[in-house]
């Protein structure tokens, strides 16, 4: 089976056609980083409006990459949610209206879900049961994985997501936008041990995290700084050391803690900030003492792509799930509603 995936559900436009038994064809994207940038955050509208811009000429040059022609492509999966409205509206519609045309079916799939699978892109997927960290700016979950459509959340952020979180202090720092790679980027500059920040919520038991105190506490961290005269780029890395470090290592006291409340051994990572070198470093040397594995998607399938969209909906479809011709999408949407494959 050929499917044609579109995702659309925030700032990157992504197209990709996934084919079961050959696997992806093509893949295509356009991120809107840059058209964001001078306002430090997404624009909704402006998000959709790109994503109308963008769909069509990235389909036919998927199609192009591949070699492929319309009548060759079975079904069409989209993101139906979570995210922005509107901009999922400019996919879902794209999907349904090709779908009918082409008269072939379309699913509309969970972005999430899609997060959560494209490690299953990679030369050595992870098998079933496994551990499942989403970590990306919307999300930061601990899900028990037993299928395709059987989740159990195990734990989730009571307030800003992980990579809000990255989002949210390279801002303060005055980073740019995105702010998880440009806090990355300065952490490696950082002088190990000047700051020292919390580790939220890992004193108790249980696996929900907060991190908005994180933002909080570099905001105070900064502004001392500053008032003592010190607004250097070292300060600044080092900063960004600390705040890194914080979030890695309670992410991997959370992981550590589901694995074991689990009793499972392998553990997936996926969202945009499952790219983050020191994240991956660190749960690896965590899995290496339990004896376990830890599986993440290659950096460009670890932030928002049409490839995940394309595999995802692949699995429903062929399991017989698809959708009506509804326009139908989801701001939100909880990922254990969704039926078993
Ligand atoms: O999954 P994603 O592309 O979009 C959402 O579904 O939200 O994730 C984007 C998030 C942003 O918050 C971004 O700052 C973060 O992932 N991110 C990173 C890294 N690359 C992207 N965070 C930390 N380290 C990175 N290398
Ligand atoms: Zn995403």
């Amino acid at each position: 089976m050929r499917v044609l995936g579109l995702e659309t559900s925030c700032d990157e436009t992504g197209v990709a056609l996934y084919d079961s038994e050959h696997g992806l064809l093509a893949d295509a994207l356009f991120s809107q980083i840059d058209l964001h940038r001078v306002y430090g955050g997404v624009v909704p509208e402006l998000a959709s409006r790109d994503h109308v811009k963008r769909m069509l000429p990235l389909i036919r040059q998927v199609l192009d990459e591949a070699g492929c022609v319309p009548q060759q492509i079975d079904a069409i999966a989209y993101t139906a949610g979570p995210g922005l409205v509107g901009a999922l509206l400019v996919g879902a519609s794209c999907a349904q209206a090709l779908a009918f045309a082409w008269g072939v079916p379309a699913v509309g799939v969970h972005h999430m879900e899609g997060h959560l699978l494209a490690p299953m892109l990679e030369e050595q997927p992870p098998q079933f049961p496994f551990v499942a960290l989403l970590v990306s700016g919307g999300h930061t979950q601990l899900v028990r994985v037993d299928g395709i459509g059987r989740y159990q959340l195990l734990g989730e952020s009571l307030d800003d997501a992980a990579g809000e979180a990255f989002d949210k202090t390279a801002k303060l720092l005055g980073l740019g936008y995105p702010g998880g790679p440009e806090i990355a980027r300065l952490a490696e500059r950082g002088t190990p041990g000047r700051f020292v920040f919390p580790r939220p919520m890992t004193d108790r038991p249980g696996l929900d995290f907060s991190f908005s105190g994180l933002k909080t506490f570099a905001l105070n961290t900064w502004q001392r700084c500053r008032e003592a005269g010190d607004d250097s780029e070292q300060t600044r890395c080092d900063i960004a050391l600390a705040f890194q470090q914080a979030v890695v290592e309670t992410l991997t006291i959370k992981c550590r803690r589901a694995l074991k409340q689990t009793h499972l051994k392998n553990l997936v990572i996926a969202g945009g900030v499952s790219a983050n070198r020191a994240l991956r470093e660190h749960l690896q040397k965590m899995l290496g003492e339990l004896k376990g594995q830890v599986f993440y998607a290659r950096p460009r399938f670890c932030t928002d792509n049409g490839a995940m969209i394309a595999y995802a909906g692949c699995q429903r479809l062929l399991a017989g799930q698809h959708d009506g011709p509804a326009i139908d999408v989801r701001a939100r949407w909880p990922m254990e509603s969704l039926p078993a494959v």
